[in-house]
Order: C-alpha cells, then sequence, then structure tokens
C-alpha cells in the first residue's frame, strides 16, 4: 500500500470516518489496530486468574458470586477482542493457547498477587476504573467501527466492577480500624502500581502511531490525569491518604513522589528513595512479575487432552 494511500486514510480518520472492513484499512492501520486490540483483549483475559486467586478469599457465597460475576465479565470482553483479532487475520488457538507467558500483553500489574479480598475490591476500584478510562477514550474516538460498537457492552460492566470495589472498599473502611489499614495497605502498593498502568511519560513517548490512525484519542497523560480525577476524590472521601494534592479544586493532580521508583514485587512494597530510569521499568514489566507463568498456565491447561475424562464411560 503506498504512502499516499495511508496519509489519505490518517486524514479521513482524523476527521471522523469510521472504518469498517479489513478493505478499508492499510497494513500500518492493521499493524497497529492488531497491536492495541491485543493488548486490551490481554488484559481482560489476565483479570480472570488475576481475580479469581482472590476471588477463592470471598467472605461469603453471595460475594464470591458477586466476584465471579465480574470474572465473567472480564472473559467475555476479551472473546469481543479476540473475535476483533480473528477477522483481522489473527488466529485465536495462537493467541490462548500457543503465545508464551511472556508474550501476553496486559499490565504489569495483574502480575502481583492480589492475596485476599481486601486487595481484590481496591483492584476493582483502581484496576477497573483505568480499564473503564482507557476503553471509555476507546469509545468516544476509535476509528474501528466493529470495536467502537462491541465497547457499549464492555463500559456498562466495568461500571459494575468498580463501583463493586468502592462499595466494598467503603464497608471496609466504615467496619473500624483495622479495616480501615488493610485497605490503606492494599492502596500503599496498589495506586502507584495503576498509575504505571498508563504507561511511559508523554514526553518519553515518541510512539503516537496509535493517535494518528484514531485508534484511540487521548495520551497516556491525559488518560492517567483522567484515572487520577475519579479515584482521588473517591479515596479520600472514606478517609484514605495518598500521595497526591493539588493546588485549587480545579486544578490537576501531581504525585508527591518522583516516577519512576524501584518496586520490590516479593514484599509487594515501593522504596521511595530509590529512583530509578524508565529503561528499568519497561525491563520490569517486560521481564513480567511473580504470577505471570502459573496464570498462562490455569488458561492454557483447558486445550489439553482430555480423552481421559471418558475412559469407561
Ligand atoms: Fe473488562
Ligand atoms: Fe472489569
Amino acid at each position: 500500500m503506498s504512502t499516499a494511500v495511508d496519509t489519505l486514510l490518517r486524514q479521513k480518520v482524523q476527521e471522523g470516518s469510521l472504518v469498517e472492513s479489513i478493505d478499508e484499512m492499510t497494513e500500518g492501520y492493521k499493524r497497529e489496530l492488531t497491536h492495541i486490540v491485543t493488548v486490551s483483549g490481554d488484559t481482560e483475559l489476565l483479570s480472570a486468574p488475576a481475580y479469581y486467586y482472590a476471588a477463592r478469599k470471598a467472605p461469603s457465597v453471595n460475594s464470591m458470586i458477586s466476584a465471579l460475576a465480574i470474572i465473567q465479565d472480564e472473559l467475555s470482553h476479551a472473546h469481543i477482542a479476540y473475535r476483533i483479532l480473528e477477522e483481522l487475520g489473527v488466529d485465536r488457538d495462537w493467541l490462548m493457547y500457543e503465545r508464551e507467558p511472556h508474550e501476553f500483553r496486559y499490565p504489569y500489574a495483574f502480575d502481583i498477587p492480589l492475596d485476599s479480598w481486601v486487595e481484590l475490591c481496591v483492584a476493582n476500584a483502581l484496576y477497573d476504573q483505568a480499564g473503564y478510562t482507557l476503553l471509555g477514550d476507546v469509545f468516544e474516538h476509535t476509528s474501528y467501527g466493529p470495536w467502537k460498537r462491541g465497547l457499549v457492552k464492555v463500559s456498562k460492566e466495568e461500571t459494575f466492577h468498580l463501583l463493586h470495589g468502592r462499595r466494598w472498599m467503603k464497608k471496609i473502611v466504615d467496619s473500624g480500624d483495622e479495616g480501615k489499614q488493610l485497605v490503606q495497605q492494599a492502596m500503599d502498593w496498589m495506586f502507584p502500581l495503576t498509575v504505571e498502568w498508563f504507561g511511559l511519560p508523554d514526553d518519553l513517548k515518541t510512539h503516537t502511531t496509535q493517535l494518528e490512525y484514531r485508534m484511540k484519542g487521548l495520551t497516556n497523560d491525559q488518560l492517567r490525569a483522567g484515572w487520577m480525577d475519579e479515584v482521588i476524590p473517591f479515596c479520600c472521601s472514606i478517609g484514605l491518604k495518598l500521595p497526591v494534592h493539588r493546588n485549587g479544586d480545579d486544578s490537576a493532580w501531581e504525585l508527591e513522589y518522583e516516577l519512576p521508583l524501584r518496586f520490590d514485587a516479593a514484599e509487594k512494597r515501593w522504596l521511595w528513595d530509590e529512583h530509578i530510569g524508565w529503561d528499568q521499568v519497561v525491563k520490569r514489566w517486560k521481564a513480567r512479575g511473580p504470577r505471570n507463568e502459573a496464570m498462562i498456565e490455569q488458561i492454557q491447561r483447558s486445550r489439553g487432552d482430555f480423552s481421559w475424562m471418558f475412559k469407561g464411560l
């Protein structure tokens, strides 16, 4: 495909045209779309084993069923993304079962174990809010018609997930000092990890092709700021402390620590005095964290040889 055709496509999508099928795409458009939808689908898929790990600690049958309902939603969100990838010519069996654990593309946060019900609820409030913010932007701005339509259902369900997290966080905080301390301890490692979720800061990110093709509409910093505007007022309203401040009701939230920082994954602890380079953060993301291999194994074992199940039937 010539460069002129690609330039024309970039112009058309900037003016609001939607792309509806593979025939209308250039190679560049298809490559970027495949990349961004893979990240989205993998994020949805991996949230299932990440949340399941903590759902086993649910305090009651009804709360367990709520957690499982969320996990079921996430699997259906992954299905929407993978169906789009199939239409782009990506093999679903390869996507699900043939990739190595480190080849899945999802936020590093899911690689850190959610060890308790409290941590699951904080994940719903922070991580699902991040998903909602990112997909809300895609829904509003994306130039790929089938993805835009698929996200109507996803956004509604993400709202349920994040409200589930908030309701439980408030309930646990209101239960007394011990509950409040548990929620605060989870926030202490999970808040900075979700700040990282949005990727490199804009001044370091040179890759703007996805914006040029209008796969999404906002930059990393804009999305991060949008997420902070949602979660911080809620957390403050229930008395949690966060390393942020702002200089007026309408001004942007500012972090009270300098990014990037070293993170001790085994201890789930930020080393506030150890400033590192973004290259080291990217290295940590790529190396993946403690739960990566186990989660992929849990997913891929469903493609087994099941003949043993039928013996004697
Ligand atoms: Fe989701
Ligand atoms: Fe979700």
